[in-house]
């Protein structure tokens, strides 16, 4: 048995004497990014060094990073789609070496001493060119002189790899797959079909363009970078001979164990083996997304909305299966048993996720009966209105308007998934692109940010943004200076318009504590003092009396950012180069996040 433990020790190895420095996986919930919801892959928390800015650990760098894809949750249940995965990655900042990269790619999983893979099974694509960017002779040519014999030529859409915003670094891709050894499907059966011959297990972008605004084209980028990722449960699965990454580590520990618990066997049909998955992954996540040191909880709106439909669903599919919602409690502990090892926060906020989860699990368990009875409502009227359009000689699809989807999430908590999965059952559909329109106009309606529909965000390293990324520090500073040192980061969140600030605070600030605030970050503004780099280790910065989050475990390195004396603070970056760029510092609300912790908007006026 080689467990996830073998191949992330085997990774830093082969890395590490390559010259590769380890870095630490960031949180599942960005900073400072509000293109995205969660963190979708390794390179996301490295954006700003992919656009250009320094890395303190230096331009070779690895790690395994946490993550979370929705975008495929429909598939989650099958062999190998997760929505919660776990994503080995290694990067060249500011060079791209590709037949390099393609070297070491081939001797870590070809190599007995890592993956050991058979070569004969290996195939691998290249991105064929386009308008954008020419067809790739050279990953091509750098596969063939390894001996590799199936190497396919495909288009953009396979081949070419951005942020799911569409903004940032971007670039043509060379993924490794390997043959499961089941028939070609058809004789152009290539690894772009899904009838399961081919599995993904590697990526290797090469990141040689950015694309700077939505719709915009992409740009060649001055310094072009290699980023790569190897989904860890796949690979882990791959070379157990497993069939699909639920059969093998803390997937078959949770399965094994909730079938000695539900009425439903997890072999008895599709159906079932599906809901097992589904709650296992769906579980999985919201611990993950729960424990978080930036955790959040369900609600509905951006991460808590997600949270809420893991949770849901689970609680759906729970009774699909026959299990009672109460053996999650059990599940939550496997999970943290074995990713709080390497995640300690998931460790220490176990309390409060088992707390979080079965509120939601509560207050979804009432409404979903009530709910139940509602759909079912919804499909008698149906039913009559064909009955009824019958006799007049007309027909009536099985759809299930918008209108009414909408109204069974809003009024009874019910997410679509649940209303399709329910839909299907019955032989229905959903009208989604209706549902869709009405959803949008919800979230518009209550002001709420969603995925996709802010644009820009610190990941586009925009001066606008750098700018309000200095004047966060600020703000951080003079809070504390304001309201004392319990005025802690809690999140924070830029777009190239506005700031936002979440921090501990047990009361509404009084106009005078605004006006305090903002009067202090002006008066650093008004001096034009310059924004300083410093390299530094944790124990330094932490000496020097930086603030930030010291999460740092392997990257020896951090960078500190400070202000005159005003303000230090250990960041990423980028910054503006001195506070005098900022303009005119404005508070334009203060209001509560959550118990305890305040959140301020602001601006800077020209
Ligand atoms: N960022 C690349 C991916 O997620 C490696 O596939």
């Amino acid at each position: 048995m080689i467990t996830d433990l073998d191949i992330k020790k085997k990774w830093f190895d082969f890395f590490t004497s390559h010259g590769f420095k380890r870095i630490d996986s960031a949180s599942i919930i960005p900073e400072n990014d509000a293109t995205v919801l969660f963190t979708t892959a390794g390179m996301h928390p490295l954006v700003p060094y992919l656009l250009g800015e320094k890395h303190p650990a230096g331009n070779r760098l690895c790690d395994v990073q946490r993550c979370i894809r929705t975008n495929d949750i429909d598939e989650v249940g099958d062999d190998w789609h997760l929505t919660c995965f776990e994503m080995l990655g290694n990067w060249y900042l500011g060079s791209c070496p590709k037949d390099e990269m393609i070297n070491l790619s081939f001797e870590f999983l070809t190599d007995k001493k890592y993956l050991g893979l058979d070569k004969s099974k290996l195939a691998t694509t290249v991105f064929e060119g386009d308008k954008t960017a020419p067809r790739d002779e050279e990953a091509y040519a750098a596969w063939k002189s390894l001996g590799i014999e199936r190497v396919f030529f495909l288009n953009k859409h396979e081949n070419w790899w951005a942020l799911g915003s569409g903004v940032g670094p971007c670039g043509p891709d060379s993924e490794m797959f390997l043959d499961t050894g089941k028939p070609l499907c058809n004789p152009d059966c290539n690894p772009s079909c899904d009838c399961g011959k081919y599995v993904e297990i590697w990526n290797d972008v090469f990141m040689q363009y950015k694309v700077k605004e939505v719709g915009k084209a992409a740009e060649l980028l001055d310094n072009p970078n290699i980023d790569t990722g190897m989904g860890l449960e796949r690979i882990v699965a791959i070379l157990n001979g497993a069939k699909s990454v639920y059969d093998v580590g803390v997937f078959k520990d949770a399965i094994d164990f909730l079938s000695t618990k539900a009425k439903v066997d997890y072999t008895s049909n599709d159906r079932a083996k599906r809901s097992y998955r589904i709650i296992v992954d769906h579980i999985r996540a919201a611990v993950f997304v729960l424990g978080d040191k930036r955790g959040v909880v369900p609600s509905n709106v951006g991460q808590g909305y997600i949270l809420r439909r893991f949770i849901r669903r689970s609680v759906n599919h729970a009774r699909n299966i026959g299990l009672d919602t109460s053996n999650f409690d059990r599940l939550i502990d496997i999970f943290v048993d074995k990713h709080g090892v390497d995640y300690p926060d998931l460790a220490e906020n176990r309390a409060t996720i088992k707390e979080e989860l079965f509120k939601e699990v509560e207050k979804f368990s009432k409404t979903l009966d009530e709910g139940r009875k509602e759909f079912d409502k919804v499909l008698i009227s149906i039913e009559k209105h064909k009955e009824f359009a019958a006799k007049n000689g007309e027909k009536v699809e099985n759809i299930i308007s918008g209108k009414a989807a909408f109204r069974l999430f809003d009024t009874f908590g019910f997410p679509l998934e649940i209303t399709k999965e329910l839909a299907s059952e019955r032989g229905y559909t959903v009208d989604e692109a209706d549902y869709n329109a009405r959803f949008i106009e919800h979230q518009q309606k209550s002001r709420t940010a969603a995925a996709g529909t802010f644009k820009g965000g610190l990941a586009d390293s925009s001066v606008e943004s750098a700018k309000l990324h200095t004047a966060t520090h600020l703000l951080h500073a003079a809070l504390q200076k304001v309201l004392g040192q319990e005025a802690m980061q809690k999140g924070s969140n830029i777009t190239p318009e506005r700031l936002r600030f979440d921090f501990t605070c047990d009361h509404k600030m009084t106009p005078a504590e605004i006006k305090q605030t903002e009067d202090l970050v002006n008066e650093v503004i008004a001096k034009n003092i310059p924004v300083k780099c410093e390299e530094m280790t944790l124990d330094e910065a932490k000496k020097s009396g930086a603030i930030g989050v010291f999460e740092a475990k392997y990257s020896s390195k951090v960078k500190v950012y400070s202000i005159g004396d005003f303000s230090k603070e250990i960041c990423g970056g980028p910054h503006a180069n001195s506070t005098g760029e900022l303009g005119h510092f404005k508070i334009v609300k203060e209001e509560s996040s959550s118990s305890g912790v305040r959140r301020i908007k602001a601006v800077l006026e020209k």
